[in-house]
């Protein structure tokens, strides 16, 4: 069985042969790898506690995979391409044996400054290259990274701390983002003020920007390089040690922080990159998710060095300068694959085709999308501008959750439709079920996407509590784990995702409670009660509507608009600000006091026709009154 599938006709023998024999598939798959020890069992499961155990009794460390294996034939290959904020500064590059020096100089600064395997560490930074070492460089020692996202407010990274009980931080002075310099470590600052189990910051210098220097716990990345050599043995970890955590929405306040394990997320995203994109020796790669984000875990880092690829990072934003960046770089470098949002796609197609005119895009092979549903309007224009219409493009569906991705054509190999995620990747078993959690079989059919049987780059738990991960996503329906996702197969039995089933919205990729950003509402003092739901927005993919009741009507809704916009920038990051606010005197609720959001979401997407029964609420009027002042 060959590692990357070429035809039509392999896929289907390897996805044969994954659900007949499991086992016998992914251990085919895992001999790719370099492990310390090879593992003894290849998976032990059950979905009921949950207990997903793959590849236990061996022994590895994923950046030997992701480096130094590769030195010998690819050590001048380039592994990393930066592109700055600013297109007139200095890109910078890194060889893999450039990237595997510096990974293991920046892993003794950290055993020098403490850290040790199992120790939590997170990582607020900017995209910058040092990021992806930091990164690295935790998994060498085998320190667990917990990466947070650089929109993130205090209040988020210091939850995100705290559930960790993370002992170092590292981040920037600051962050480029387009025309914006935004502040890091004044930000990390705050945050630190209740974690007391964080004893070291090392911080990188980006921006040159004033900030404070705690004596005794912050040093500078720069002067710790230098007291550190570059000889860093890989420390030897099991399969199933943590690799990561990463924190992500559901449908309570709290984030989850979604736990990764080394060997299966290793041989999951080594296996997922090199086949859905079909990289080619000598390709670029283009990912331009954020490394805070999954995304940029999977698709940015670890599937691509797996791979030997050339990876290219980004540390700015597609309309700075103006709407032609994404084209320009891609140009500049000679990018082979794009892999990009929706969201990035729409608010491209906005600016027009001025953007595009007389950019060279011919070094573009292939195309992905990832994140959210891509519309068909967006699915066009992309297949046509952008890979003129030469280039497949891989809608890939998956989730923090999955580690990797789940449903995708595999490009130029599996066939595409647009808006369609297609099919399931070999050893990944999606099933519909409905309310009940019976099975739809069949064609033309459409349901809540489970997956039931498991595959390596799945989460194993969720940090600090196993029983909310078995709630979450192992107990609505038995012996299934469920994505939260619904979702059609088409009568060729080809799936599309449809969207979120539950308080989760995707806003611009980001994915937010409804929840949290109640809660952060609630803590206007004047604000009673909020309930927040999505709706459809030409770009951002969702929009997020607040419904809010204060004590008594805001006299000046403006002034109370912007001290929740205040409120929610601070308590989570300006990324979740609601696009509207409507102050309300009562929300429909049923005579138990739930709130029907069913009604809302319809009022919110302006369907005020078709708003179903509204006889069983506890005061159906309330419903006429939002109706009236619908923003
Ligand atoms: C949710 C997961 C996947 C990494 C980035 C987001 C939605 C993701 C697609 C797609 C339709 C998609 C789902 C999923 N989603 N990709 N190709 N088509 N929907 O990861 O933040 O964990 O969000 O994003 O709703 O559940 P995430």
């Amino acid at each position: 069985m060959n590692y990357q599938i070429q035809s039509i006709g392999e896929y289907e023998e390897a996805y044969k042969f994954s659900i007949e024999n499991p086992e016998a598939f992914w251990a085919e798959i895992a001999y790719n790898f370099k492990w310390e020890k090879k593992w003894d069992n290849v998976l032990d499961w059950n979905f009921k506690e949950p207990n997903i155990k793959w590849f236990e009794g061996g022994t590895l460390n994923i950046t030997e995979n992701c480096l130094d294996r590769h030195l010998e034939i690819l050590g001048n290959k380039t592994a990393l391409i930066w592109e700055p904020n600013n297109p007139d500064d200095e890109i910078r590059t890194f060889t893999y044996n450039q990237l595997h020096k510096e990974v293991c100089r920046f892993a003794n600064v950290l055993k020098n400054n403490g850290a040790k395997k199992g120790d939590r560490i997170c990582i607020y930074m900017p995209m910058v290259p040092e990021l992806a070492i930091a990164v690295l460089a935790c998994a060498r020692i085998g320190a667990i990274h917990s990466v947070v996202f650089g929109g993130f407010s205090a209040q988020s990274i210091s939850d995100r701390i705290q559930d960790a009980q993370c002992s170092m931080v590292i981040t920037a002075d600051g962050a480029f983002r387009g025309a914006k310099e935004i502040a890091l470590k004044p930000i990390m600052d705050e945050a630190l003020v209740n974690c007391p189990s964080v004893n070291k910051v090392i911080v990188l210098e980006r921006t040159k920007a004033k900030i404070n220097m705690l004596k005794g716990r912050d040093v500078w990345w720069q002067d710790e390089l230098a007291k550190a050599n570059s000889d860093c043995p890989a420390e030897i970890m099991d399969a199933e040690d943590m690799l990561f955590i990463l924190y992500t929405s559901g449908s309570t306040g709290k984030p989850k922080g979604v736990v990764h394990t080394c060997g299966g997320y290793m041989v999951y995203v080594g296996y997922t990159f090199a086949n859905v994109f079909q990289y080619q020796p000598n390709e670029i790669f283009f990912c331009t998710a954020d490394i805070g984000w999954v995304t940029g875990h999977s698709y940015i880092i670890y599937g691509p060095l797996l791979n030997g690829a050339t990876s290219l990072m980004f540390e700015g934003v597609p309309n700075f300068p103006d709407a032609g960046r994404l084209w320009d770089i891609v140009a500049k470098h000679q990018v082979n694959i794009l892999y990009t949002a929706p969201t990035a796609i729409r608010s491209l197609m906005q600016s027009g085709l001025d953007f595009v005119k007389g950019k060279n895009l011919n070094s573009l092979t292939k195309l992905g999308s990832v994140g959210e549903p891509i519309n068909e309007e967006a699915w066009h224009w992309y297949s046509e501008n952008i890979g003129k219409n030469n280039c497949p493009i891989a809608d890939t569906w998956w989730q923090t959750e999955t580690g990797g991705i789940l449903i995708s054509p595999i490009a130029g190999v599996t066939p595409t439709k647009p808006s369609y995620a297609m099919l399931p990747l070999p050893g990944i078993q999606p099933i519909l079920v409905n309310e009940k959690g019976d099975e739809i079989l069949g064609n033309n059919v459409s349901g809540n996407l489970c997956i039931k049987f498991p595959w390596p780059g799945m989460l194993r738990t969720t940090y600090g509590d196993h029983e909310r991960c078995r709630l979450n996503y192992f107990a609505t329906y038995e012996n299934l784990y469920f994505t939260g996702d619904g979702c059609l197969r088409d009568a060729d039995g080809h799936y599309r995702i449809t969207g979120r089933v539950d308080d989760v919205l995707n806003v611009s990729g980001h994915r937010i409670g409804t929840a949290e950003v109640e809660n952060a509402i609630d803590k206007h003092p004047d604000v009673i009660e909020t309930a927040v739901v999505g709706y459809p927005h030409d770009i951002k993919g969702q929009g997020i509507y607040a419904f809010v009741i204060c004590q008594k009507f805001p006299d000046d809704e403006a002034k109370t608009r912007t001290e929740i916009l205040e409120i929610v920038t601070k308590e989570i990051g300006a990324f979740a600000k609601p696009d509207k606010i409507q102050f309300v005197n009562g929300l429909p609720k049923t005579r138990s006091g739930k709130i029907m959001r069913r009604i809302l979401r319809k009022i919110a997407e302006g369907e005020l026709e078709n708003l179903g029964d509204i006889t069983t609420l506890l005061d159906p009027g309330v419903v006429e009154d939002i109706k009236g002042g619908r923003l």
